[in-house]
């Protein structure tokens, strides 16, 4: 079985202990086998990367940062640089969440320096796109997603594509007011995201889900071929809630017998 992805991004949440109450607790609820069929990632704020790390010691959970700045230093105030997060030997640096394109002004062009920064320093760049529900309305949410990969990964090398992923989080299922698209829905945008890198050079970038997956739609997600993860927020933001997560959707997929070369099958 290929690797399935489960992460869960924290936002503007969890203090240092929090965060180390929130590890301790979910060490104490994984699975025994996680073997290579299962990555498992969670995102604390900067604040709390280092308590993370320690915290995680040598469980199966990678560890990410939420944004990074595409500079090695300088007069960038309030933000934080690949080497700073390379002291927490973070794996992972999501990029381009619609919330910080929405509120802080990120653009293709700058997510494309951070893509190849994060890139540089050997981390693994988790790019989120999302369609508006103006776009979706308009029957444009493939066009938006796969323009904003194209733009973010303009220059990649094939080497640079083996380390990335891509979560599609539409913007219209994102957070309290958030309505989670269907898993039919999730799977045409999916197929076209899969279309899309295989025509870069990089048909086995893994597409995650993300927007307001819960207990109740998570297994019919994780069933869906063309779904290589679920990026979860606030139901995995209780250890309890991301080890029930992860438990439902193990079970579905051992149920699906889900592989990735059906995966590679589907998409053609
Ligand atoms: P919710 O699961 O809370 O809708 O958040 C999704 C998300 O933005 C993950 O990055």
């Amino acid at each position: 079985m290929s690797t399935f992805w489960i992460g869960t991004g924290w936002k503007m949440n969890k203090t240092v202990a929090e965060t180390r109450r929130y590890v301790a607790d979910l060490k104490t609820r994984l699975p025994s086998e996680l073997g290579s069929d299962y990555a498992l990632f969670v995102i604390p704020p900067f604040t709390a990367l280092a308590a993370a790390r320690e915290a995680i010691g040598a469980a199966p959970v990678l560890l990410g940062a939420q944004n990074m700045h595409w500079a090695e230093a300088g007069a960038y105030t309030g933000e934080i640089s690949a080497p700073m997060l390379k002291e927490f030997e973070v794996d992972l640096v999501e990029l381009g969440h619609s919330e910080r394109r929405e509120y802080f002004g990120e653009t293709d062009a700058t997510i494309n320096l951070k893509v190849k920064a994060a890139l540089r320093h050997g981390f693994r760049p988790l790019l989120c796109v999302g369609d508006s529900a103006e776009e979706r309305a308009a029957g444009a949410s493939a066009e938006a997603v796969v323009r904003q990969v194209r733009l973010a990964f303009a220059g990649l090398t094939k080497a640079d594509f083996s380390r990335c992923l891509v979560a599609y989080e539409p913007i219209w299922a994102i957070g309290e007011s958030g309505v989670p698209a269907s898993p039919d829905e999730a799977k045409g945008v999916h197929v076209a995201l899969h279309a899309a890198l295989k025509e870069l050079g990089a048909p086995k970038v893994p597409v995650l889900y993300g927007g307001s997956v819960n207990l109740e739609n998570a297994e019919a997600l994780a069933s869906e071929v063309a779904i290589d993860g679920l990026f979860v927020g606030r139901a995995a933001w209780s250890a309890e809630g991301f080890a029930s997560l992860i438990a439902k959707v193990m079970a579905a997929r051992k149920r699906a017998g889900l592989a990735r070369a059906e995966v590679m099958h589907a998409i053609g």
